[in-house]
């Protein structure tokens, strides 16, 4: 590709993405609720980086209007965070005024810094008591995030324009359910395939009820919604043999398709389902269940591009638990990666989405929703107004990101923005704060102190000028 100066559109948008509990926290003010992180905190500390747990997130609470005005300050002109369902509802499933009050305050201060809040329902944040009710594979969990969501729109539903259902509704299938990485730590492909199936039945919901109170006149006319996902471009092996193909069907299919087809279309992927079912793996569907995800679609989406999958055919086709395997990883010789997150970065991924989602879903708008490098030791070096040193690596890679999303816009990619993760440091959820994304530095031995790193000032420059050099 080029190294010429790329050009992003004048109406391009910039801005920062967060979400509530790797934020706010006061965890235990305002009638917040436990949530699954503090629950996870609780019980055992030592499975969070330096024992850091869910308690603190980055102290947004106590400095979000100095967060909303160093956002603004770099040209960004939204902010997409996240409500916690723990804070705005009591254990009744009733609003929390003091929940609500903390909102309305929060969106203000964004307001007030000239920066438009984006506003996601849920960030992998169940409310502790409705995980032991079964969470998602509970239908009445599912009626009660519907219920929650609800209430939300009727409450901010004057203030707020841009929506969403989830941000990642892949990733609490996979990492609570399948791969047992977090609590609880359920390694069962069939359960999991059945929390997906309960979050995309509570995401077709939440659009319902949206829609209803939008023709009610309860939320704004121009309000739109849509679902976030970290969508994954897969890649196999050159020369691929048709076993590894199928991986990348399948792969493609549980991750991506899943939620496009859903939002798209309001149906899930048949040739997905049918495989499962081939496999032994039953959605646990219910009469009238066709009829609510036919609510599912959205007016927009966003895209959360970290890396990519690569994949390859399975050496065998059970694990040692019975779970059916689709997939091995394949890993790419030319991979270069981020060694702190153990991460592949490969920038032309979003390019590859991009040209997808052009071929297959042309109507829809989309933005980046969420993209970022996390590093170890980023406070390593500092230069002599104490800033850290962190342009030579952090300038590249967003560099190479936004060229391939400007040579993508420019083949007619329905692209409108671009969302920085973690703009100012927050907290990684069990790697605490081990891995630094931001442009501004959270300092935990003075208080949580902002302070910008080298790497804004070429962020700033880029999001006022819209020139990528
Ligand atoms: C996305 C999530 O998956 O990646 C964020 O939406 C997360 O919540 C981000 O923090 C970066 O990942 P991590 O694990 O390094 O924090």
């Amino acid at each position: 590709m080029s190294t010429a100066p790329a050009r992003l559109p004048e109406d391009f948008f910039f801005g920062a993405a967060l979400s509530g509990p790797q934020t706010e926290g006061a965890w235990q003010t305002g009638g917040k609720l436990e949530n699954l992180w503090d629950r996870w905190s609780n019980l055992d500390l030592t499975a969070f980086f330096n024992r850091v747990g869910s308690y603190g997130g980055n102290d947004m609470t106590s400095h979000a209007r100095e967060d909303f005005e160093l956002f603004a300050s770099l040209g960004f002109s939204s902010a997409r965070t996240s409500i916690q369902w723990s804070r705005l509802l009591d254990a009744n499933g009733k609003l929390n005024p003091e929940g609500a009050a903390y909102y309305h305050r929060l969106f203000a201060d964004a307001r007030a810094a000239g920066v438009e809040p984006f506003v996601n329902l849920y960030h992998f944040d169940m409310p502790a008591y409705l995980f032991d009710r079964g969470g998602w594979e509970n239908r009445e969990v599912v009626e009660a995030y519907a219920n929650y969501a609800a209430t939300a729109f009727a409450e901010f539903g004057q203030e707020i324009e841009h929506w969403f259902t989830f941000n990642e509704p892949i990733v609490e299938p996979e990492q609570r359910y399948e791969h047992g990485t977090w609590y609880p730590f359920h390694v069962d492909f069939s359960r999991a395939r059945n929390v997906q199936y309960g979050i995309s039945l509570a995401h077709a919901l939440a659009v319902h009820a949206f829609r209803e109170l939008q023709a009610a006149g309860t939320v704004r006319a121009d309000a739109r919604i849509g679902l976030i996902n970290c969508f994954t471009p897969p890649y196999t092996r050159e020369n691929p043999s048709e076993a590894d193909l199928e991986a990348v069907r399948m792969t493609d299919g549980i991750n991506n398709r899943w939620w496009l087809d859903l939002v798209t279309k309001g149906t899930l992927p048949q040739d997905v389902i049918n495989t499962l079912k081939e496999r032994g793996i039953t959605l646990p569907v219910r009469p009238g269940d066709e009829q609510i995800l036919a609510q599912g679609k959205v007016d927009w989406l966003g895209f959360n591009y970290y890396h990519p999958a690569r994949v390859q055919a399975p050496e065998r086709n059970e694990d040692e638990f019975g779970n059916p395997v689709f997939a091995r990883e394949y890993v790419w010789p030319e991979a270069v990666m981020n060694e702190s997150r153990g991460w592949e970065i490969y920038p032309k991924g979003i390019y590859d989405f991009a040209m997808t989602m052009k071929r297959d879903y042309p109507d829809l708008e989309w933005f980046v929703s969420e993209n970022g490098i996390g590093i170890e030791e980023d406070a390593a070096e500092r230069d002599e107004q104490g800033r850290i040193r962190d342009a030579s690596y952090r300038v590249p890679f967003v560099r190479e990101h936004l060229r391939w999303i400007a040579r993508a816009i420019e083949e007619g990619a329905n692209c409108r923005g671009y969302h920085y993760w973690g703009a100012i440091d927050c907290w990684s959820w069990n790697n605490a704060y081990k891995n630094r994304y931001g442009f501004v530095e959270v300092d935990l031995s003075h208080n949580y102190r902002r302070v910008p790193k080298e790497s804004s000032d070429w962020m700033r420059e880029v999001a006022h000028t819209h020139v990528v050099a």
